[in-house]
């Protein structure tokens, strides 16, 4: 039986008959921490409820938390508990790696699973990475963890984000080969080191796809996120690389555009994989 199904037999009697349609059918765990976003037509005193009865279904869980919505260029999220133990830190385990993570504060997304999965399978063993965008190394951490070799250098600006990124380098025991770096990428990012750039980022200016373009060494491929809407043109961002290559004499040598996920209902999460030469 599907979660909603089951909610929605626990919650019999326990929350109005009109509200029983807006039990939400899906959640994100991370770590034992339970993601939950609500209708915004359910009062509070039943999301508590649907919270508690949540945790007595899945003993995984040992807090809900409710997720309202993600701000600013850091993506921060919003988030208030609901129920269960009150803590926000958590270590999540994904792909053989362990990520340490306060999800009242940094970004983990699980519809990106998918995208960290596929760049395991595409890296070869002793490729040097730049992550320009490192968060707590969503990205690269599993890379580097499930390949021999991998050296990364991971530029992250926010000191919270960085000093958890800190954490699950040594947790991963990758303190050899995974270098954070604190800082703003458009200033810190190493030139002519990389095989491959990942820009995890949406909201990426034209001096950081410049830089990304420096960061590679000979031949190597950029992966560049971009978040849009349906109407919008898919190939923005590439056509400013393309419109780049005479000014600062690289080559594109192909270009794969693939959608990451749905995002919401209007916008899609995309990411180019981007073979350059200089
Ligand atoms: C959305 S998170 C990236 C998550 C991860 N790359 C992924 O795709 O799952 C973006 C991260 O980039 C960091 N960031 C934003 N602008 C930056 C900059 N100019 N230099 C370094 N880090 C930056 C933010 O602090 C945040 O932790």
């Amino acid at each position: 039986m599907n979660i909603k199904l089951r909610l929605q037999e626990k919650l019999n009697g326990f929350i109005p008959p009109n509200l029983i349609h807006l039990i939400p059918s899906s959640y994100s765990v991370i770590g034992n921490i339970a993601i939950v976003r609500f209708s915004n037509e359910i009062p509070k005193k039943y999301k508590k409820i649907i919270a508690t009865k949540l945790l007595e279904l899945e003993n995984r869980v040992e807090t809900v938390i409710e997720q309202k919505d993600t701000i600013s260029i850091f993506r921060k999220p919003i988030v208030e508990h609901l129920s269960g133990e009150k803590k926000m830190i958590t270590i999540h385990k994904e792909f053989n790696t362990l990520f340490e993570i306060d999800v009242s504060r940094i970004t983990f997304s699980p519809g990106n699973k998918y995208e960290r999965k596929r760049l395991i399978d595409i890296v070869e063993d002793g490729e040097t990475i730049v992550d320009m965008f490192a968060c707590i190394g969503n990205l690269s951490l599993p890379t580097a963890k499930n390949h021999e070799g991998i050296r990364v250098f991971a530029i992250e600006k926010n000191r919270y984000t960085y000093g958890f990124l800190k954490k699950n380098i040594t947790l991963n025991n990758l303190v050899e080969r995974y270098v954070p770096i604190l800082g703003d990428n458009r200033k810190k990012t190493p030139k002519n080191i990389a095989d491959r750039v990942l820009m995890g980022f949406f909201n990426v200016d034209e001096l950081q796809l410049e830089i990304a373009v420096d960061a590679i060494r000979e031949k190597g491929w950029i992966h560049l996120h971009d978040l849009i809407k349906r109407s919008e043109d898919r190939r923005r961002k590439v056509t400013y690389l393309e419109k780049m290559q005479h000014k600062k004499d690289f080559t594109i040598k192909e270009i794969n555009t693939r959608i990451v996920k749905k995002f919401s209902p209007s916008k899609i999460h995309l990411c180019h994989d981007i073979l350059v030469k200089r």
